[in-house]
C-alpha cells in the first residue's frame, strides 16, 4: 500500500480537520492509497531554539526537547505522501504548524546521508480561512516552502490551482461544509495527490536505478 499522511494543525476539531478528512477521502479513491490523519491539537510542540544539537549529534529527532510525540515524526519519515492542512492565521500557517516544521530540522542529517530521501514523496496543501480571500494562498505557499526544502514533489492542478482553499466563514465544520467551491478544490487536490503518489510509487525501481547511476549534485 502507498501511505499518505494527513497533518492537521488547527487547535480545534473544526473546519480544517473536516477539510483534511475530505481531502484524504478523495486520495483514497485512487487504488492502493491508504491514509492516516494526525492532528497537532494538544501536542504542545515546543519551539526550535536553534541550538544545533540535532545537527551536532546527528539525530533524526530534536534532542534539546525530548518531551514530545516522536512517533508522529517517525510516521512523517515513513510516509509516501503528505496532505498538510492549516487554518489561516494572519494570512499564514499557524504557530502549531510552524513548530511542527521547525522540529524537523534533523531531516538535514538524513538528507546529508541520502540527498534523495524525500525525492520520491509527494506533498499537497489545504488552507482554511474565515474570510473568502483571507490569505488561503499565502498560507499554502508556506506549506509548499516546507516541501521545497525537502525536495518533496509539490502537487497542484488546474481544478485546484495551488491546493485546497476553503472559506469557513468562521463557522467551524458547518462553515467549511457549506463552501461548495472550496470543498471541490479539496477533493481535487486530494485526488491529484493520490494519483501522483501512485505514479511515483509504481516507478520506484526505475527511479532508484536512475539515482544509482547519476552523480548527484
Ligand atoms: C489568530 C487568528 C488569526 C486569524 N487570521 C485570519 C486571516 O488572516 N485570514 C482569515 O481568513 N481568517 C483568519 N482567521 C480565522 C480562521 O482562519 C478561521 O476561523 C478558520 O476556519 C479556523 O480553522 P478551524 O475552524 O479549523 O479552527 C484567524 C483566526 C485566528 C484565531
Amino acid at each position: 500500500m502507498i501511505k499518505i499522511l494527513g497533518i492537521g494543525s488547527s487547535p480545534r476539531k473544526a473546519a480544517t480537520e473536516y477539510s483534511l478528512e475530505q481531502g484524504l477521502k478523495a486520495a483514497e479513491t485512487v487504488p492502493e492509497i491508504e491514509t492516516e490523519m494526525i492532528v497537532l491539537r494538544n501536542k504542545n510542540l515546543p519551539h526550535c531554539i536553534h541550538c544545533d544539537r540535532c545537527i551536532k549529534e546527528d539525530s533524526r529527532f530534536c534532542v534539546y526537547h525530548d518531551n514530545y510525540d516522536k512517533e508522529m515524526y517517525e510516521k512523517f519519515y515513513k510516509a509516501d505522501g503528505y496532505l498538510i492542512a492549516s487554518p489561516v492565521y494572519t494570512m499564514n500557517i499557524n504557530a502549531q504548524l510552524t513548530s511542527f516544521f521547525n522540529l524537523l530540522r534533523p531531516t538535514w542529517n538524513v538528507m546529508q546521508k541520502n540527498p534523495a530521501y524525500f525525492w520520491d514523496k509527494v506533498g499537497a496543501a489545504i488552507s482554511v480561512g474565515g474570510t473568502r480571500h483571507g490569505g488561503q494562498e499565502t498560507t499554502i505557499n508556506s506549506i509548499h516552502g516546507f516541501y521545497y526544502t525537502h525536495g518533496i514533489h509539490v502537487i497542484g492542478g488546474a481544478e485546484t490551482y495551488n491546493g485546497g482553499t476553503v472559506w469557513s466563514k468562521d463557522n467551524l465544520k458547518e462553515g467549511a461544509q457549506s463552501d461548495e467551491e472550496g470543498m471541490s478544490t479539496v477533493r481535487a487536490i486530494g485526488q491529484r495527490l493520490g494519483v501522483a503518489a501512485y505514479q511515483l510509487n509504481h516507478d520506484k525501481e526505475t527511479n532508484q536505478k536512475l539515482l544509482e547511476e547519476l552523480e548527484l549534485y
